[in-house]
């Protein structure tokens, strides 16, 4: 049987324990001969991998797991590198919330304002990260990026290094079609759906569960209750107050719009005013996640340390680790399976650039994604999406010409930002909390 080196990197990630979990509980299908944590930060690092340590041993015992912040000895002959580095920390996603909101403007990790300051982040080390992996992976090496802005992420490596073998997902719409399964009381394996749009900013066209059209049943049931589930079952992923907010605000799109089914991040688009008067400029998301899922994490590591038990389930975070081990097998396997990836348009969205990064449905064989044929878009979604897409694309002309003004037209074009001197008033804000971390702007 066939096994893999697989890399982790951002190892020292809230979220590694449940992907890991993902991993091993498919260890007779996709057996690893390695398992790496490679991050930059090797006290985080050793401190999640205490968590790892225990979830390896109760998964798959005999498995060889490797903590280093060492590239070379990370990447040499790896399979698969599954990255989710999170640049700055949330101390910097704080930053990204809070700057904008000052101005009245959303405060989102990956959407205006905020979205553009971490693409400016983390653009340069996915870069490097890919070079890493070129010199010393397995030359069929696959990179599995979560890593967010995503779309960002997807153009800027496009466009920097257009032959890496990088594939970059998304886990929201995956988690909406849960909550979708959950709507109509059946399994998420059992839908299938057609989606267009980038990343955090598509829409469902059509759903179908075991064959049969759901999609109108959805839209009514969603311009009620948006993906609110009456009688939700626990996933630890997206159940604190605000993401319940978030799935409950789809109503307000679903029930003025009616041809499709939007993805959650449209609220930061299409109902900004009503995001920004519920949000609390002093508490964001980001402290939502230091005092909640960060918090967990490293309690349950001073408890290991002090030779007490934890509960390990508490870190298995369903459809998120579920979803990139199930990717990961379709590349390893030529499974074929249909997933809603980021891929270079090309034709897909007839009415769109084709250099556009859309996120569309594909089948993913060990060559990679094959999209499927969209078709053309009608007008309100083409305008919404071409709009974001010239956003998306001045960010990384700012990153790569070094630019004050592309990052300013950027930020102008938002459709979060009222105005031009509203957007110059957050950039030059983000210029200096991101001294650390941006290219510099002239
Ligand atoms: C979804 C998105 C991710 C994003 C995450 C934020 O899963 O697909 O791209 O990072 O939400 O969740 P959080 O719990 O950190 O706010
Ligand atoms: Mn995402």
């Amino acid at each position: 049987m066939k096994t893999f080196k697989l890399v982790i990197a951002g190892g020292g990630s809230t979220y590694t324990p449940g992907i890991v979990k993902s991993l091993l509980v498919q260890k007779d299908r996709f057996k690893l001969n390695e398992l790496v944590l490679y991050d930059n930060n090797a006290e985080r690092q050793e401190a999640v991998g205490v968590i790892v340590r225990h979830v390896v041993e109760m998964f798959d015992p005999e498995l060889k797991l490797t903590l280093t912040t060492d590239p070379e000895v990370a990447m040499t002959d790896a399979d698969f590198i599954f990255a989710q580095m999170r640049v700055g920390l949330y101390a910097m996603r704080e930053q990204d919330e809070k700057i904008p909101l000052k101005y009245g403007v959303v405060g989102q990790e990956t959407c205006g304002p905020g979205g553009l300051a971490y693409g400016l982040r983390t653009i340069y080390p996915m870069v490097e990260l890919i070079d890493y992996c070129e010199k010393y992976a397995k030359p069929t090496y696959w990179i599995v990026n979560y890593s967010n802005p995503a779309a960002i992420v997807a153009k800027a490596t496009f466009r920097l290094r257009p032959k890496a073998r990088i594939l970059n997902i998304c886990d929201m719409p995956v988690a909406i079609e849960r909550n979708m399964a959950e709507i109509l009381e059946c399994d998420r394996h059992d839908l299938e759906v057609d989606y267009f749009g980038l990343n955090h900013f598509g829409w469902f066209t059509k759903v179908r569960l075991n064959g049969e059209d759901v999609t109108e049943k959805l839209k009514s049931y969603v311009a009620e209750h948006g993906y609110m589930p009456q009688n939700a079952k626990s996933d630890v992923l997206h159940s604190d107050p605000s993401w319940l907010h978030t799935y409950e605000n789809a109503k307000n799109i679903c029930s003025a719009f009616h041809d499709y089914l939007p993805n959650t991040y449209m609220q930061y688009y299409l109902l900004g005013d009503e995001v920004v008067k519920s949000s609390d400029p002093n508490h964001t998301r980001a402290n939502e996640v230091m005092e909640g899922r960060e918090k967990r994490i490293f309690d349950a590591v001073a408890d290991y340390r002090a030779g007490k038990d934890v509960d390990l389930t508490k870190f298995f975070g369903g459809v998120h680790g579920e979803f990139i081990v199930d990717v990961a097998m379709s590349l390893a396997f030529d499974l074929r399976k249909r997933y809603l990836v980021m891929v270079e348009n090309n034709g897909a969205v007839e009415n769109l650039p084709s250099d556009a990064m859309v996120e569309v449905p594909a089948y993913i064989t060990d060559r990679g994604p094959e999209p499927v044929r969209v078709g053309e878009i009608p007008t309100f979604y083409k305008g919404l999406i071409e709009q974001q897409e010239a956003v998306e694309k001045l960010i990384v002309d700012a990153a790569v010409e070094h630019s004050y003004e592309k990052a300013l037209m950027a930020f102008t074009l938002s459709k979060t930002v009222p105005s031009l001197l509203v957007a110059k008033k957050i950039l030059d804000d983000m210029i200096v909390a991101n001294k650390a971390y941006w290219p510099e702007l002239h």
